[in-house]
């Protein structure tokens, strides 16, 4: 019997197969549940608190929509709302919401921070992305991979682009644990940091996950199950990346040509939000200065039948729904 009974939720390292196993299914269930209307408010009465450091569409209406569905309170802390950090500390936050709420989401930068607050909440901490991780997505991607692909043991797993930030670091440590054999496909300065690698490889070990890193689209892209992309500049990093940014990755963008050398039936995936068009500021903005209409993914792929990134993002909100459920208490039933 798997209980994940008061566990915090920060870069998905700390969980075994077995348990990222039961957080998909719960997730799995939940979106039964949804689809047949059939209520899941077993957590009436609970609060949790949500504090976002940097913007979010996914993450924060998943982790709202899924505590009401539960029957939750939320409070949303917005960037300025609150006094984190400016006039208190993450400790004394924590034990100051650990009073009042069952259990407390956190988005912002250092993983330092997010650590800190799952120290001294005495509750459950859900860590909603750090620059160095994401591991809520991860429940989302391999539930959505899972319906698509059946099983997750065995496929062929390529990440291209920025792959030494928190999507490439927390897709790596979730591939190994589940035996999807994981490739780093980008320029050699985007590569994971190398004691993650090996942390990775060993997790490989158990599952049968092998760990590739490779500048050589062709080479790296040969049979894939799944291309993943995530934008080339992350939230938080300064604006004069870009140019830099744009003339190292640009050969990793994902195009035709990118999946030329995949499966036939292989898809395609993204967390979101994705440039593939001029229908965004920032997009247009890149247009202007750089002359680049797409992006890390053309819009041909990105609209085409192979891409699968609006499943990924209802995914977004069962599977936070089980991780809180889980974490919180309740038990899958049969
Ligand atoms: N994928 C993801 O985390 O999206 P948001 O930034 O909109 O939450
Ligand atoms: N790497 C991106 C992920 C967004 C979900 C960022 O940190 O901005």
């Amino acid at each position: 019997m798997i209980s994940l009974k008061g566990r915090n939720f920060l870069t998905l390292k700390d969980f075994t197969p077995e348990e990222i196993k039961y957080l998909i299914d719960f997730s799995a269930y939940f979106k039964d549940k949804k689809k047949k209307g059939e209520p899941v408010d077993e957590l009436r009465g609970k609060n949790v608190a949500l504090i976002f450091e940097k913007t979010s569409t996914r993450t924060r209406c998943s982790f709202e929509v899924a505590a009401h569905d539960l029957g939750m309170g939320t409070t949303y802390l917005d960037p300025s709302g609150s006094q984190i950090g400016k006039k208190e500390s993450i400790a004394d936050t924590a034990r100051v919401l650990g009073r009042m709420y069952e259990g407390i989401e956190y988005r912002g930068f250092g993983q330092d921070i997010v650590e800190e607050l799952a120290k001294h909440a005495g509750v459950p901490v859900w860590n909603g992305l750090t620059n160095e991780y994401h591991p809520t997505q991860m429940i989302a991607d391999l539930l959505t991979i899972k319906e698509h692909k059946g099983e997750l043991k065995g496929l062929n797993f390529v990440y291209m682009g920025d792959a030494r930030y928190n999507m490439g670091n927390s897709l790596m440590i979730a591939c190994s644990k589940m035996g999807i054999n994981f490739t780093a496909c980008t320029n050699k300065k985007y590569f994971p940091d190398g004691e993650l690698v090996n942390q990775c490889r060993e997790y490989g070990k158990e599952s049968g996950a092998s760990i590739t890193l490779t500048e050589d689209v062709m080479e790296g892209t040969k049979d894939a199950d799944i291309i993943y992309t995530d934008v080339w500049v992350s939230m938080g990093e300064p604006e004069e990346v870009w140019s830099e940014r744009i003339n190292d990755l640009k050969p990793y963008q994902v195009n035709k040509g990118a999946f030329e050398n995949a499966k036939a039936d292989a898809i395609f995936m993204h967390c979101l939000p994705a440039f593939h068009d001029l229908k965004t500021k920032i997009g247009e903005e890149v247009y202007r200065k750089y002359g680049l209409s797409e992006m890390e993914v053309t819009d041909d792929i990105f609209e085409s039948d192979r891409s699968v990134v609006f499943d990924e993002a209802e995914n977004r909100m069962h599977s936070i729904k089980a991780i809180m459920a889980a974490t919180l208490g309740l038990e899958m039933k049969k």
